[in-house]
C-alpha cells in the first residue's frame, strides 16, 4: 500500500527534510583533501543529535554509521572510516537520512574534492540533472515508471549508465516504504502518482558499465569495471501544485 500524507504530515516531513538538507550543506563545506569520511560522519551525527533527531541509517540492518560516504568507483553505502582520507580529484557521494518527529528525510549529493577530471565533472552534472528531470515527473496522474524513464533517457544521452540493482523508495514514517522507484525502464507503468505520496528518488549513475557488486564488508557497492559513479537523492512529495522537494537546501551547495 502506498500511503498518502496529509498537508500537516507533509509539513512535518519538510522539517525532517530540512534538517537533512542542513546537514548536507554543512558536510559539503567540510569536504576537502585531507578530511576523512569518519570526520564527516562525526559532524553529521552531532548535528542530527543536536536537532533532537535520530540518524536513520545507524543500526538499519546493522549499518554501523550515520552517513554513507562513497568515493570514486564506490556507488553507495560506503562505510565512513578514519583511514579513508579524501584526495584532490576524488568524487564523494554523501548520503544522509534522519528521523524527526516520527518522519524521515533522505537525501544525497556527490561532490568534487578540489579539482576533478572533466569526465568526473560531467558525470556529477548529468546525474544531478537526471534527478531534477525525474522530480519534474512527480505530479498527480503520472506513473512510477515515468520517473525511471526520465532518468535513463537523460543519463544515456551522455553515454553514462544507470545502476539497476538499487532503487529509490517511498518514505514517511519508515525510511523505506512502498513503492520501489527504479531509475530505468519504459514509461507508463506502475502505480499512478497521487497527492500526498512521498518518494525518495535516487539515481545512481556510472561513467562505464551499469554492473555493480557489493564488497566483503557487506555494504559498499562498487562498479564492477571500477569506473566512477555518482549518486544524488531528494525526498519529494506529490502535490496539486507540482513536486515539493522536502530535502531542498536553502543555501545552494556548489555541487559542480
Ligand atoms: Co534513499
Amino acid at each position: 500500500m502506498i500511503v498518502c500524507r496529509s498537508a500537516s504530515e507533509l509539513e512535518r516531513m519538510r522539517d525532517a527534510g530540512r534538517l537533512v538538507a542542513e546537514v548536507l550543506t554543512e558536510l559539503a563545506a567540510h569536504v576537502a583533501p585531507g578530511v576523512t569520511t569518519a570526520d564527516l560522519d562525526a559532524l553529521a551525527e552531532k548535528r542530527i543529535e543536536n536537532a533532537g533527531a535520530t540518524a536513520a541509517f545507524k543500526g538499519y540492518h546493522g549499518y554501523p554509521a550515520t552517513i554513507c560516504a562513497s568515493i570514486n568507483e564506490e556507488v553507495i553505502h560506503g562505510i565512513p572510516s578514519g583511514r579513508r582520507v579524501l584526495n584532490e580529484g576524488d568524487v564523494i557521494s554523501i548520503d544522509v537520512g534522519a528521523a524527526l518527529g516520527g518522519y524521515y528525510g533522505d537525501s544525497a549529493i556527490t561532490l568534487p574534492v578540489g579539482q576533478v577530471s572533466e569526465q568526473a565533472a560531467l558525470l556529477l552534472r548529468a546525474t544531478e540533472e537526471a534527478l531534477y528531470k525525474a522530480i519534474e515527473v512527480v505530479r498527480p496522474g503520472r506513473r512510477i515508471s515515468d520517473i525511471g524513464h526520465a532518468v535513463q533517457k537523460h543519463v544515456e544521452a551522455y553515454g553514462f549508465s544507470v545502476v539497476r540493482e538499487f532503487v529509490g523508495h517511498g518514505i514517511g514514517q519508515r525510511m523505506h516504504e512502498e513503492p520501489q522507484v527504479p531509475n530505468y525502464g519504459d514509461p507508463g507503468r506502475g502505480p499512478r502518482l497521487a497527492e500526498g505520496m512521498v518518494l525518495a528518488i535516487e539515481p545512481m549513475v556510472n561513467a562505464g558499465k551499469p554492473a555493480v557488486k557489493v564488497l566483503a564488508d557487506g555494504w559498499t557497492a562498487v562498479t564492477r569495471d571500477t569506473s566512477l559513479s555518482a549518486h544524488f537523492e531528494h525526498t519529494v512529495a506529490v502535490t496539486a501544485d507540482g513536486p515539493w522537494i522536502l530535502t531542498a537546501r536553502e543555501v545552494p551547495v556548489p555541487v559542480r
